[in-house]
């Protein structure tokens, strides 16, 4: 696993459900390298995006989505994992998360080469605290 994090924006969303959203976007990716020779990689890499967003990818060099998967992947139940116990519905909570804080959920695979997960979150910006008597409220000389 290697990573290359950009110091980025706050985004605003409660801690649990980026936890859930990272959890099962790792978990896909480490599936895909476990092919049981050990030398896969996964990949993490953060910037700052469009209108001060925050861009996390996900990358993998396992065995890619065929192309005839790639539209069913968000659907829910949808898994070409059932046999090893996949679910299925890994992906659906991670869109809906993303959806749900206003950000994109995008997914690039090359079969054969690997698979990318951009995760696009919306910057939170803080406002710096105006300095003391500087809020436009008149003050008596
Ligand atoms: N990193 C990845 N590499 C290859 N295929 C993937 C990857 N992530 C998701 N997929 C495909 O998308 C399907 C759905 O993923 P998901 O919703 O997480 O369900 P599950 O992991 O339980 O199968 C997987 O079964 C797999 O076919
Ligand atoms: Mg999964």
């Amino acid at each position: 696993m290697t990573d290359h994090l950009e110091s980025v924006a706050l985004v605003m969303a409660r801690p649990t459900r980026l936890l859930q959203l990272f959890v099962n976007l790792l978990r896909n990716a480490l599936e895909a390298v476990n092919d049981g020779t050990g030398t896969g990689t996964v990949r993490v890499r953060t910037h700052t995006g469009e209108a001060g967003s925050v861009v996390i990818e996900i990358g993998d060099d396992g065995p890619g989505i065929a192309p005839e998967h790639m539209q069913h992947v968000f659907d829910p139940f949808f898994s070409t994992k059932r046999s090893t116990g996949g679910t299925g519905v890994g992906l659906t909570i991670c869109r809906r998360i993303v959806n749900d804080v206003g950000g994109r959920l995008g997914l690039a695979s090359r079969p054969g080469a690997g698979t990318t997960v951009t995760v696009t979150l919306p910057g939170h910006r803080v406002e710096p605290e105006p300095p003391p008597g500087s809020d436009g409220t008149p003050t008596r000389q």
